[in-house]
């Protein structure tokens, strides 16, 4: 393959808006979520789940249930939980059970699945089934009698230690230094967590939305004991994920087997409230932040400990202080994270899973470090900017952060802020203008792609790679034609099926980056293939030219030189049907066993590519003016504007969705979002979309994009960073600031609430 596939050639598509290719399908109703997809004469599942958080269980009493006329079966730990073990989890580490043993490690695990001729039935079933515990007294969360903190020295894990920073905090002319929270967070995406399995001769098909359909492949089959071979995973659309489709969880392999003993495909669609109890979410964290500077605003020490809360066997943590250490320059720095065991469901990725409660104390920090040196906050992120990695010195592949804010800054009339706090103000209200840095990392994947050219000119691309409603399927038909001359009209995508070449998962903001370098390889070594028995025939127009200066476009392969052949009869040389090659990208960085890994279900990946010794990270700035009513308290958000510099974009129009539907979550994550939990039981409270407050049109008014051109040749051929979790980045910090300039308060506990600034 060519190392640098070159790009938006004349007529392009790369980096024009397009609208998905796959929009007509959704709102026509014809795209196939797992769930809709058809089965022959399915039975269907209802979960039972524990309504202890902490024990075990004594006994079932069946039998009321098993009367029910339609049950067809029981699955419960005594009578099937020997047939599958659990998945690994994100993490790698140890979780938590579910119906392998009698031990209950948090409010609404799974314990049985009731399978029935119908759902209703399966539910009522369900109702019936009397379960006697042997109750223990569980720990909910921070500070609950019995939850354990695990103490984690400096330095260790992924953590630092640059310089001195004790030393540093205990001399320094100006310190801030302040505890911070974030609350439990669940994802609630519309589509419910779901699955469907059919085995035909010894084959299980399994139907689940899905972040990583090779990953979810592999895991269930290791759960089931049969080979991956074995088993297909379908996933062809996926209505929201955000990282709560990423990794296995324990329902598939039950539904699985449950398919197995009645000898008919079993459905599954969780509810609403198990799906805050059956998958992952945001783990609470608190922080303790201190920063030191010199009057003049230099950063002189930077200390980030934070705490994460975990399930009681499992060491899941996100340590975001790998990106805090990394914002700004810094002698000084002191990074640790420690993780505090209590009897929960075992958290997971959800956006931006470090950056989005990490990056909330520092960037609140240096707002309040510019309101004490009184420096502008932007002005003081200038003087602190740097191109070189504070942690190990390596420069960054890019960086234009200060870009994000000078734009940003001019669209959102930052200069008209008066930065004393309480100082502006329209009618009853208050009005707080604040900003905050975000950041998040490069990510690129070893992924493998098939595509095929049929000589009238129309492509087909086969890659496992995931749409979680990002655009991914639009993505890669732009990519296609971008490197085939083609339309992205004369693309078919094929994806979500593990029966396609693999991709690695959708997440980390890496999929774009991973996806697009694999289709180009692919496409690439078509092209060349096409390019070589075009010169080098006999009879054709093109004969005797060099391959390598063959440009492919507009259904023609054209010389320097002018001389040109249709496409048609270029691949009619090689085939009468249709040109098709394999490939795979093994980014550098990684080893070449990367692509085996990943046909296992293990997702490699690296940071950045095309360079090992740069940081590569996106970069953005925040903007968010308040309003908050002088008497009520009651907080608006009337504007947002973001901009970001995350190297090449591909589609204008799905990165604009994205950004702008990751500012708005970050509206949420500061002033609605909360899964409150009732301490004595350990147990979800708000476990509905009524009570989980999520943003919704009427909480924003104006939400502005900028996206800032950068090319960056040194993050990956294509110059292609992540979109997909930045968006989210900072805005929880944003919002808090502009609270604090419109009302002198500074919230450091999020949700911020009325109840917070009365
Ligand atoms: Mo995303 S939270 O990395 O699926």
């Amino acid at each position: 393959m060519a190392e640098d596939p070159k790009t938006a050639t004349a007529g392009s598509p790369f980096g024009k808006p397009q609208v998905r290719i796959d929009g007509r399908a959704k709102v026509t109703g014809r795209a196939l979520y797992p769930s809709d997809e058809p089965v022959g004469n399915p039975a269907y599942a209802f979960l039972l789940t524990s309504a202890i958080a902490r024990g075990r269980i004594r006994r079932f009493d069946l039998g009321e249930a098993r009367a029910v006329e339609g049950v067809l079966d029981i699955l419960t730990h005594e009578t099937a939980g020997g047939e599958a073990k659990p998945p690994e989890m994100q993490s790698g580490g140890k979780t938590t059970t579910t119906l392998e043993s009698d031990r209950v490690w948090h409010d609404g695990q799974i314990i049985g699945v009731v399978v029935a001729n119908s759902y209703e039935i399966a539910r009522e079933a369900a109702f019936r089934v009397r379960v006697h515990y042997e109750k223990e007294a569980p720990s909910a969360s921070f500070g609950s009698p019995g939850a354990e903190e695990e103490v984690r020295e400096p330095g260790e894990h992924k953590d630092y230690r640059v310089g001195n920073a004790d030393a540093e905090l205990a001399s320094a002319e100006v310190t801030v230094d302040g505890w911070y929270g974030t609350p439990t967070q669940h994802h609630n995406p519309i589509e419910l967590f779901t699955t469907t399995c059919a085995w035909e001769n010894g084959k299980l098909t399994i139907w689940e939305p899905s972040q990583f359909v090779y990953g979810l492949r592999g895991n269930v089959a290791g759960q089931l004991g049969i080979d991956p071979e074995d088993v297909r995973v379908v996933s062809r659309f996926v209505g929201g994920a955000f990282g709560s489709k990423g990794g296995a969880t324990a329902r598939t392999a039950w539904i699985a087997v449950a398919a197995r003993r009645v000898n008919r495909p079993v459905k599954l669609v969780a509810t609403r409230d198990q799906g805050f109890t059956i998958v992952t979410y945001r783990a609470e964290t608190r922080h303790h932040l201190q920063l030191a500077a010199t009057r003049d605003g230099r950063l002189t020490a930077l200390r980030h400990e934070g705490w994460e809360l975990t399930s009681r066997p499992s060491d899941y943590n996100v340590s975001g202080t790998e990106t805090t250490a990394r914002m700004y320059a810094c002698p000084n720095i002191l990074t640790k994270v420690n993780i505090v065991h209590a009897d929960r469901n075992t958290p997971g990725f959800m956006r931006a899973p470090p950056d989005t409660p990490y990056m909330f104390p520092l960037e609140c920090a240096m707002d309040e470090l510019a309101a004490r040196l009184g420096i502008d906050p932007i002005e003081l992120r200038r003087i602190n900017d740097t191109q070189t990695d504070p942690t190990n010195g390596q420069t960054f592949s890019s960086r234009h952060l200060m870009d994000c804010f000078d734009r940003g800054a001019e669209r959102f009339g930052w200069s008209r802020r008066d930065p004393r706090p309480g100082s502006m103000s329209n009618g009853d209200w208050l009005v707080g203008l604040g900003c905050a840095s975000a950041a998040y990392p490069s990510n690129i994947a070893a992924t493998a792609a098939r595509v095929s050219l049929r000589p009238d000119g129309h492509a087909r691309v086969q890659i496992a790679a995931h749409d979680i409603g990002t655009g991914a399927y639009t993505v890669v038909a732009i990519m296609a034609a971008d490197q085939l001359g083609l339309a992205p009209e004369q693309v078919t995508v094929e994806m979500g099926d593990s029966s396609l070449p693999p991709a690695s998962l959708a997440a980390g903001s890496s999929h774009t980056a991973t996806i697009t370098h694999a289709v180009a390889k692919a496409c690439g070594e078509l092209r060349d293939r096409i390019a070589r028995a075009a010169t080098t025939s006999n009879n054709g127009p093109l004969a005797g030219r060099d391959p390598a200066t063959l440009v492919l476009s507009a259904g023609r392969l054209t010389a320097p030189d002018g001389a040109a052949e249709p496409l048609v009869d270029a691949v009619k040389r090689l085939t009468p049907g249709a040109l098709e090659v394999y490939a795979e990208n093994i980014p550098k960085g990684l080893s070449p066993e990367a692509m085996e890994t990943l046909y296992k279900g293990k997702p490699p990946m690296s940071r950045g590519q095309n360079r090992e010794d740069v940081t590569a990270y996106a970069f953005g700035a925040q903007f968010v003016e308040v309003r908050v009513h002088s008497r009520t308290r009651e907080i608006r958000v009337p504007r947002m504007v973001g901009a970001f510099a995350s190297g090449r974009i591909v589609n204008p129009l799905t990165a604009h969705s994205q950004y702008m539907g990751g500012m708005i979550w970050g509206l949420g994550a500061a002033l609605l979002e909360k899964t409150e939990i009732d301490p004595r039981h350990a147990r979800y409270v708000n476990d509905n979309i009524s009570e989980y407050h999520i943003p919704v049109n009427a909480d924003v008014r104006r939400v502005e994009v900028i996206m800032i051109p950068e090319t960056d040749r040194d993050v990956n051929p294509l110059g292609v960073k992540g979109i997909g979790e930045i968006g989210i980045v900072g805005v929880n910090a944003a919002i808090a600031n502009a609270v604090f300039h419109a009302t002198g308060k500074r919230i450091r506990q999020l949700p911020i609430r009325i109840e917070d600034l009365l």
